[in-house]
């Protein structure tokens, strides 16, 4: 008696045809972005405003998983290598076709986790990239990866094959499908295996080669600190940028930042004290704008908002205060120090 029957064959090579432009999209994007973290310093960094550590304070007071995030800071070398290395692993399962649908979980999970924090607050809604690879992968957890180019599908038909059954053919012997199962799985996990093992060898190769420059224990506020007496104590002399009557109290005068040809507030939130910081939005760098009437500075990029009076982040995207600078006041002169 025949253990199999053939079947019409399937419409799942259009499918996969149909689908593989995003898969090598998202696959490689995964993969490329999982590298880049483990070979970069500033990420493992605990002072580097580029650094997990920080952009994860960041993030958690806008976030509504603030609360959780808060929790992962005592553990954040743990959390950034688990997020580096998700996205290596999905991206590895996705573009080779391992795993399809649970690689695509994972990457939308990790998406959605990226959603709820750095791309909160994101206005409007779409400027987030989180967002949409989010919906990218909705296809890819619903009907994988239609079964073309994919290594699983490969090493499934090789099971089938051993077993003399015919490609497409449908089973009718429950204990030899249960063996084509069995051994589909165990093979399929070695490949896994093989690729996450060696995708990650490459990654942590990656981390050592930058961990001379991880500073690990150090925490950005103390950081920030260190910076700012830094700079106080530098300001002995400097340029002239605007002239007391220029920034009525309230108000904000923009000005041009001889060092870096970017252009910079200075304010006068009460009388006779001057701050200033740069108008050059910490997000992506577009140049903030002030609202005298919310008395904010509204960048016109992705809507980030910062005081008007200090340049203190208070709306997303942007997660960093505007850089701040040292000024000082020497008769009816105001001086960038
Ligand atoms: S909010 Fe994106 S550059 Fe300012």
């Amino acid at each position: 008696m025949s253990n199999s029957r053939s079947r019409v064959p399937s419409q799942s090579s259009n499918l996969g045809l149909a689908l593989f432009p995003l898969r090598a999209f998202l696959g490689f994007t995964f993969i490329y972005a999982g590298l880049q973290k483990f070979f970069s310093a500033d990420y493992w960094s605990a002072t580097s405003s580029n650094g997990f550590l920080s952009q994860t304070q960041a993030a958690s007071v806008n976030s509504p998983i603030g609360f959780i995030l808060n929790h992962t800071l005592e553990h954040h070398a743990i959390f950034a290598f688990a997020i580096a290395a998700g996205e290596l692993l999905s991206g590895l399962g996705i573009l080779f076709g391992i795993w399809t649908r649970w690689a695509a979980l994972g990457a939308f999970g990790l998406s959605t986790s990226f959603f709820l924090t750095v791309s909160w607050g994101t206005s409007p809604y779409y400027f987030g990239p989180d967002i949409v690879f989010m919906a990218a992968l909705l296809p890819l957890i619903i009907a994988g990866d239609g079964n073309y180019l994919s290594l699983g599908s490969k090493i499934a038909e090789g099971v089938r094959r051993d077993k003399g059954v015919a490609p497409g053919a449908v089973i009718s012997n429950a204990p030899l499908e249960n063996e084509i199962k069995r051994r589909t799985l165990l093979k399929t996990g070695a490949v896994a295996g093989g690729a996450g093992i060696a995708g990650l060898a490459v990654g942590v190769i990656g981390y050592k080669s930058n961990s001379n420059k991880v500073i690990a224990t150090a925490t950005p506020s103390a950081s920030a600190s260190t910076t700012a007496s830094a700079s106080a104590s530098a300001a002995t002399s400097g340029t002239k940028i605007a002239s007391v009557t220029d920034v009525p109290v309230g108000s904000a005068f923009k000005f041009m930042n001889p060092a870096t040809g970017k252009p910079g507030y200075v304010m006068q939130p009460a009388a006779g004290t001057f701050v200033a910081c740069s108008a050059v939005c910490t997000h992506q760098g577009c140049i903030v704008n002030f609202d005298k009437a919310s008395d904010i500075f509204h960048c016109p990029c992705h809507g980030a908002e910062f005081d008007g009076t200090s340049g203190a982040v208070t709306r997303g995207p942007a997660h960093r205060d505007l850089e701040k600078f040292t000024v000082t006041v020497s008769g009816t002169d105001i001086f960038l120090a």
